[in-house]
């Protein structure tokens, strides 16, 4: 468990474990049942033509839960209608890959790449409907940081560098990863054409959307990040160039589903395998991302951090302020809002229209009703990923100790 604990800490936390155990423990401790009263955090929002019926969603969670063959197992249906009858107005699917070429990153990971996976997410995505719930499907490329590769077998990326840090044990991994393969120019044609029909596939599997994984230290931030992206061609370079593969998913997708369809994209600075990561730029850099993605065509940005509510920067505005001012389109703000009044915050000072709770919803599939129920939260404990982070070690966990 410790050494769980040491590794998730690294992965997730910003090696800022004590400071979260501390938070989680006051959760446990504390009674959440005040003041819910003119907070906007149970009032409407409307993405394009889908109204959410309040600004709480449950944040994307690889859960490592699928078939062999990407199709969905059989304890994502029940995982995922939990959160809509819970109360979340909206629910992120954990990072879905999208072709069978390099974009996996997991042994359990659902594919949305053929017929047999639209088919088996269809009962999913109908059982979130029926209980008043919104779902849109995170669309994820592993690149460098593949651990399992069903399809090819190895991992390419932007550039030949070996990712820092170590693969996931409780995601199957062990040991160094692996030297990525160049991506080739007709790689990464191959990527934006995995996005564009994973997107089509989505739709048809009965999605309200789709939320492009941009963050955490996958293919597209190995783009953005300078020193996994040692290109020198147009794709490498400048900011405007390292965001090239952005502007052609999203433009790509665009394209391909059409308006009514709903376009997220998520960014974070840290990584799975670099928590202490910072935009080299900073503000420079957070204002022509943000700019860009707008520009680019999606209807809202997600921003993940290790505390949503805090400075990106020494001093300046959170992520999600950043995003909410340059980008002008719908914000997710993502990162340690376990509390009503962290959720407050964020929502009523206008720095996101939308919060996206991860862990603090697994220990809480009904966060939301909690709340309004003025009931206390379970607090979020690790040995709910231990040893593997799937459905059924968390099932059995809960089961134990819910
Ligand atoms: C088990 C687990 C799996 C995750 N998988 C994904 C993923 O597939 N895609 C993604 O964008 N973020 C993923 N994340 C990050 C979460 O979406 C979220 O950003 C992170 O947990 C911080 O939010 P929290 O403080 O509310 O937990 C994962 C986090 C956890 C704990």
């Amino acid at each position: 468990m410790i050494k769980l604990t040491l590794i998730l800490s690294l992965f997730f936390i910003s090696g800022k474990m004590r400071q979260l155990n501390q938070h989680l423990v006051g959760i446990t401790m504390k009674s959440t049942n005040s003041k819910s009263n003119g907070s906007n955090i149970f009032s409407n929002h409307t993405i394009g033509n889908i109204t959410l019926k309040n600004r709480l969603a449950v944040a994307p969670m690889t859960r490592v839960s699928a078939n062999e063959d990407g199709t969905t197992g059989a304890l994502m249906k029940d995982y995922y209608q939990s959160f809509a009858q819970g109360g979340f107005a909206l629910i992120i699917t954990e990072g879905i890959y999208t072709d069978k070429h390099y974009s996996q990153g997991y042994k359990f990971q659902p594919g949305l790449t053929d017929e047999a996976q639209v088919e088996s997410w269809k009962g999913i995505t109908d059982a979130v409907h029926k209980s008043d719930g919104v779902i849109i499907a995170q669309l994820m490329h592993a690149g460098a940081l593949s651990q399992y590769n069903k399809y090819i077998g190895h991992s390419a990326a932007p550039s030949a560098v070996k990712p820092l840090g170590k693969e996931m044990t409780f995601y199957y991994g062990y040991g160094d990863y692996s030297v990525p393969k160049t991506m080739t120019k007709e790689d990464i044609d191959n990527v934006i054409k995995g996005f564009v029909n994973a997107a089509k596939l989505a739709k048809r599997a009965g999605f309200d959307g789709v939320e492009i994984h941009g963050a955490n230290g996958y293919l597209l931030d190995q783009f953005i990040t300078v020193y996994t992206n040692k290109r020198t061609d147009e794709y490498g370079g400048e900011l405007v160039n390292r965001l090239r593969i952005y502007k052609e998913i999203i433009t790509s997708v665009r394209e391909a589903v059409g308006q009514d369809f709903i376009i997220g994209i998520r960014f974070s600075q840290s990584k799975v395998n670099d928590s202490e990561y910072k935009w080299p730029e900073q503000s420079a850099d957070a204002k022509y991302t943000f700019q860009s993605a707008k520009r680019f065509g999606v209807d809202y940005i997600h921003t993940t951090e290790f505390i949503a509510k805090e400075s990106a920067f020494e001093g300046s505005l959170s992520l999600a302020e950043f995003a909410k001012k340059y980008g002008d389109v719908h914000v997710i703000a993502n990162g340690s809002v376990n509390s009503e009044d962290d959720a407050k915050l964020l929502i009523d000072s206008n720095q996101a229209d939308i919060i996206s709770l991860g862990k603090i919803a697994l220990a809480n599939q009904n966060w939301p009703n909690v709340i309004k129920d003025k009931q206390n939260l379970q607090g979020f404990s690790f040995d709910m990923f231990n040893p593997i982070a799937d459905l059924k070690t968390a099932k059995e966990f809960l089961a134990k100790n819910g």
